[in-house]
């Protein structure tokens, strides 16, 4: 077993998961939002900031939804269209 530092000040852990039935992150268009803030913070924050794809958080039915760190805060009924106002978010907490 070997240890390493995390040396990303933020991390956000974006739901991708796709269930054959039922509510999910995938259908609401997580991947795409997905690729979009991993290619912005690889871009432009790649020490600062990290854009995982996840697995289902238990949210389902509040999808697409976020688990951000060190926060430890969930961002439920995420839209496409909030990828701005997460970017913002992103920016205004490193400043923290
Ligand atoms: S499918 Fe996204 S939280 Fe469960």
């Amino acid at each position: 077993m070997k240890k390493e530092n995390i040396n990303t000040k933020l991390e956000i852990y974006i739901c991708n998961f796709k269930r054959d039935t039922g509510e999910n992150c995938c259908d609401r268009g997580a991947k795409e939002l997905t690729d979009n803030l991993k290619s912005w913070a690889k871009k432009e924050y790649p020490k600062d900031i990290k854009v995982v794809r996840g697995g289902c958080l238990g949210k389902c039915s509040e999808g697409i939804a976020m688990s951000c760190y060190p926060e430890k805060k969930y961002v439920l009924d995420v839209k496409l269209e909030d990828e701005g106002e997460i970017k913002k978010g992103l920016i205004e907490a490193l400043k923290n």
